[in-house]
């Protein structure tokens, strides 16, 4: 697949396709926490985020498959073999249409489109998303006159990276097509995301924990209990983040005066 990551697409043994990272992966081991945690706290808000899994590859799998490696600068390094994060395809792919972007014409005509950006962009604030916002849209491969479904993807540098802090930035985070926050009036129209953050409790964020496998924490994994907890006491400050955008240069929403 696309991506600084280098990502494969892997059938698995479970009957369903994933977009796999794997844990060398040229950016950082820890995105695949990144992305771990990071759907457990969108599942738990009520945003669309594909099923997950660990996925399993044998060093058989590796050996066998010479185009399992990575390209990273002039040479090349063979994926590792264990534990990967898989983001879940949605449906077949020989029967399932995924695009990265959509012509503004289409875009308008996603389900539930201004909900799905507005919660992303709560998430994104509260977990420091210090890359744009990315999305997949999908539809049926054969019925081209059907609405395209959007999906939240690409959670790898919530935290930055694998740096776990927080650098919080006004101009951090928002997706490049500027219709999908129309909707925007004020912080009402942030809701019901922003009061779901506002209200978790401590032992719904501490479950996220139980994903995570040390291995993907890096040299001090002893940091990830930190994270969660930083993001707890964080959550009441999103309000804030949302209004330190919308007073920034890069006035994100036109209709919020
Ligand atoms: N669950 C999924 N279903 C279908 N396609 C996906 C899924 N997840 C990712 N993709 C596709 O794979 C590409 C790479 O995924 P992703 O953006 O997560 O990787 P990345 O390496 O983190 O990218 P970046 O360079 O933005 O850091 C996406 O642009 C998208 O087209
Ligand atoms: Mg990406």
């Amino acid at each position: 697949m696309r991506g600084g990551s280098q990502p494969f697409l892997m059938g698995c043994n479970d009957g369903h396709t994933y977009v796999v990272k794997f844990r060398n992966n040229p950016q950082h081991v820890r995105i695949l926490a990144n992305e771990m945690l990071t759907s457990h706290l969108a599942m738990l808000i009520g945003l669309p985020v594909p099923g997950r899994a660990f996925v399993e590859v044998s060093p058989n799998l590796i050996s066998g498959n010479p185009l399992l490696k990575f390209e990273v600068a002039a040479r090349e390094e063979q994926c590792a073999a264990g534990l990967q994060f898989g983001s879940r395809f949605p449906g077949a792919p020989s029967h399932t249409l995924v695009v990265d972007f959509l012509p503004d014409r289409l875009l308008r005509r996603v389900s539930n489109l201004a909900s799905i950006f507005v919660g992303a962009y709560v998430l994104d604030k509260w977990t420091c998303n210090c890359d744009g916002r990315q999305v997949i849209f999908h539809r049926d491969a054969e019925q081209s006159r059907a609405e395209y479904s959007a999906t939240l993807i690409d959670h790898g540098f919530c935290f930055n990276d694998g740096e776990w802090n927080f650098p919080d930035s006004p101009i951090r985070s928002l997706y490049p097509r500027r219709l999908v926050y129309e909707s925007v009036r004020g912080l009402q129209s942030f809701e019901p995301y922003l009061s779901r953050i506002e209200n978790l409790e401590a032992a719904e964020l501490e479950e996220g924990l139980r994903d995570v496998p040390p291995e993907w924490c890096g040299d001090d994994p002893q940091q990830l209990p930190r994270l969660v907890e930083r993001l707890y006491s964080r959550r009441r400050r999103v309000r804030q983040l949302i209004v330190d955008a919308k007073n920034s240069s890069l006035k994100p929403f036109p209709n919020w005066h």
